[in-house]
């Protein structure tokens, strides 16, 4: 934009931002004015759908830098010693809506887009390293428990204990929840985690087993109950906020980037499935190993067209990555770009934010709102004979694994230590310290406490009991199980 009168959307200067065309000073307005009807038309369409999930976040660009060597694992561009990749981050919450307060306990997404050589890579994760489920199956239940009653429009806490209690794989994940990971003092004072498995394919097509970590070099705070509440209320927009400013300021933020690896064959006997989202894998089996960092520096020139607009996506995967058994990331890969196509239309790949680098080469073609286009002399259609883009099954090949079952609907293969409990203990006993139990043991009993079903609230106390007995045993002096709805009752609201 570079005139400096108004224009309408096709360019041709127009007379008044101020009076609209009436047929005399106190007479109707004529249809002809056709700037003010573009103008409250355009208006009126300004909102698009908000993501289903994680629709309150903020953003910045970039750039990761290589510092070790880790191409005996992977040949992906982006990891190879010396790159330097242009990188945009997005953080949100995950239950709120666009307007929800920065600072409510929530997990937080951190999801990273590197803008490769050979494509755009995503990672789309959390600042925690599992997941409350294990089968994208009961994705769309799990969000319905977590956001709003349909009749009150209210959030519900019988609601979320009730599902989460009857779906046990939780367990690990609201224990970070419900502890100080819950509510990070700010995004840049945050981890992330890919969460899932992802494979990694070397030079030599030698497949690894990989689990990314992104360790904030800012450290890691939290706020307390009391802190999130005062904040929510003083100023909802509080994490955006702070990223903006620090990144105004030239006070970046940067993560180091590390990542546990597992040889390929490992897989089959590890002590926990390590394809089931709700496990980590011990740092004393899989050591931690640095890779790069990544670091925060430009903010966003326009909040809508480059982060309200970016589509990020598990499905984004380059050269030397690749996706796991595990039947989340599968489902993620379906979800992200429908999702995509729904909020943003089919052509969405060519928004700026969401252009690759790197040449785009296809035979996809037209759809709503299409910018980029092939030459007239690129043929339509593969094969041909007339030298279009053809792929490169020798150059590009995929990673994979081996799969010989039946088709059969049950969850993951069971290993010898796997147990929905088991780690979400060892996270509360021997990961946090007395203080951090101290807060988890209050909180919980604040949600817990609030549950109005007797039934539901009962079978929290007996999932606290599962992850340790001790706690449970604190929850249930702190609560009690005092009867104070019917479980029909609490049935006619959901
Ligand atoms: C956003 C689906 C699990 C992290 C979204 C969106 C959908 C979705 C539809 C909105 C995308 C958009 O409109 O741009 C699902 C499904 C899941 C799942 C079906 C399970 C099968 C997860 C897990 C993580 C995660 C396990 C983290 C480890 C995120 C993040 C965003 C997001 C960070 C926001 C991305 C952004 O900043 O634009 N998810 N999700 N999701 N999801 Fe998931």
């Amino acid at each position: 934009m570079t005139a400096n009168y108004s224009t309408t959307q096709s360019g041709a200067p127009v007379a008044s931002d101020d009076h609209s065309l009436s047929v005399g000073t106190d007479g109707a307005i004529a249809l002809h004015d056709h700037y003010l009807i573009e103008k409250l038309a355009q208006f009126n369409r300004e909102r698009i759908p908000e993501r289903v999930v994680h629709a309150k976040g903020g953003g910045a660009f970039g750039t990761f830098e290589v510092t070790a060597d880790v191409s005996r694992y992977t040949r992906a561009a982006v990891f190879q010693p010396g790159a330097e990749t242009e990188t945009v981050l997005r953080f949100s919450s995950v239950a709120g809506e666009q307007g929800s307060p920065d600072t409510w306990r929530d997990p937080r997404g951190f999801a990273v887009r590197f803008y490769t050589t050979e494509g755009n890579y995503d990672i789309v994760g959390n600042n925690t390293p599992v997941f409350f489920l294990r089968d994208g199956i009961k994705f769309p239940h799990f969000i319905h428990s977590q956001k709003r009653l349909p009749g009150s429009g209210l959030r519900d806490v019988d609601m979320q204990y009730d599902f989460w209690t009857l779906s046990p794989e939780s367990a690990h994940q609201v224990t970070w929840l419900m502890g100080d990971r819950g509510l990070p003092r700010s995004w840049r004072e945050m981890q992330g985690y890919g969460s899932h498995t992802y494979q990694w394919i070397n030079a030599e097509g030698e497949r690894f087993w990989v689990k990314y970590h992104f360790h904030s070099d800012q450290g890691v705070h939290s706020l307390t109950d009391e802190e999130a509440e005062r904040t929510a209320g003083e100023d909802a927009d509080y994490s955006r906020r702070d990223l903006y400013e620090n990144i105004a300021a030239g006070n970046f933020p940067s993560w180091t980037l590390k990542v546990q690896i597992m040889p390929y064959a490992d897989a089959k006997h590890y002590r926990f499935n390590p394809f089931v989202l709700t496990k980590v894998w011990p740092h004393s089996d899989y050591p931690l190993q640095e890779v790069g960092k990544l670091t925060l520096n430009r903010n966003p020139e326009n909040f809508f067209a480059q982060i309200e607009q970016i589509a990020l996506s598990p499905a984004n995967l380059v050269p030397g990555v690749g996706a796991s058994p595990d039947k989340m990331l599968q489902a993620r890969i379906f979800s992200y770009p429908d999702a995509h196509r729904y909020r943003l239309g089919a052509n969405f790949n060519q928004l700026p934010v969401n252009t690759p680098k790197s040449p785009v080469n296809n035979y996809s073609q037209d759809g709503a709102a299409r910018y980029h286009f092939n030459s007239p002399s690129t043929p339509v259609y593969a094969p041909n004979s007339v030298g279009g883009p053809a792929a490169d099954p020798t150059r590009f090949a995929e990673g994979g694994w081996e799969t010989d079952g039946e088709l059969t609907r049950s969850a993951h293969r069971l290993h010898p230590e796997d147990s929905d409990f088991g780690q979400a203990g060892t996270l509360y006993r021997e990961v946090f310290d007395d203080a951090t139990r101290e807060r988890f043991l209050a909180t919980i009993s604040g949600g817990a406490g609030a549950i109005k079903s007797a039934d539901i609230k009962e079978r929290a106390i007996q999932y606290w009991t599962n992850v340790d007995a001790d706690l449970g045993a604190k929850l249930r002096a702190n609560v009690g199980a005092g009867v104070t709805e019917s479980r029909a009752e609490a049935a006619t609201k959901f």
